[in-house]
């Protein structure tokens, strides 16, 4: 039994989750092939049971990787059971943490061409000494508009883990058969 799992990071946060996520399922005896999407172009999906994707934002917006990837290989996903995720700080705001509340995951599923069978949102990390000094401006600004921390000397981990223990659970409980699509 072998899983795709792949990820678009910037920082790193959504590496660490799908990390994460890739020790659960190993700890349950499954196979796992980690890969970053950004060095992935062609990749053929036919030995995996399961495929999941996870991405995060940067100002509003999911990497081009994603989309470029979603479109040349949506037919395969969409015959597949495959999950997505999506990584942001809006999502640090428990209410904002579900796909049909946080507005970059709930965007990304209308207009999707692939439809995921299991989708999920997770908090960021918010690391300002690590910004470049615009970004550090632009972030400190949005988080003074959202009353988030405003401190440019901290690094905070927003990330609920038992929320991504959780969602490895769902993954390995989902159904390796699938209704082929027309
Ligand atoms: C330059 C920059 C822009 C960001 N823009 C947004 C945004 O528009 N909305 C949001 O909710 N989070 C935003 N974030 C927060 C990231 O989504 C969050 O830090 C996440 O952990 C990044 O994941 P990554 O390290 O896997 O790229 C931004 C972060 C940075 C550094």
């Amino acid at each position: 039994m072998s899983y795709l799992l792949l990820y678009s990071t910037q920082d790193g946060q959504t590496k660490k989750i799908i990390i994460c996520i890739a020790e659960n399922l190993r700890r349950a005896g499954i196979e796992c092939d980690l890969r970053d999407l950004a060095t992935v172009k062609q990749i053929n999906l036919m030995p995996y049971q399961k495929v999941m994707i996870g991405a995060s934002i940067r100002y509003g917006h999911f990497n081009s990787v994603l989309h470029k990837f979603i479109t040349r290989h949506q037919q395969q996903l969409n015959q597949m059971p495959t999950a997505f995720f999506g990584v942001n700080l809006t999502a640090r705001k428990p209410e904002k943490r579900t796909p049909e509340t946080n507005a970059y995951v709930r965007k990304f599923l209308i207009k999707s061409p692939w439809q995921p069978d299991l989708c999920g949102v997770f908090a960021g990390a918010l690391l300002y000494p690590r910004y470049r000094w615009l970004d550090r401006i632009m972030i400190q600004l949005i988080m003074r508009m959202t009353g988030g921390e405003t401190d440019t000397t901290k690094e905070i981990e927003y990330t609920d883990w038992e929320q991504v223990d959780y969602f490895s659970e769902a993954f390995l409980q989902m159904s390796c058969d699938k209704e082929p699509q027309k």
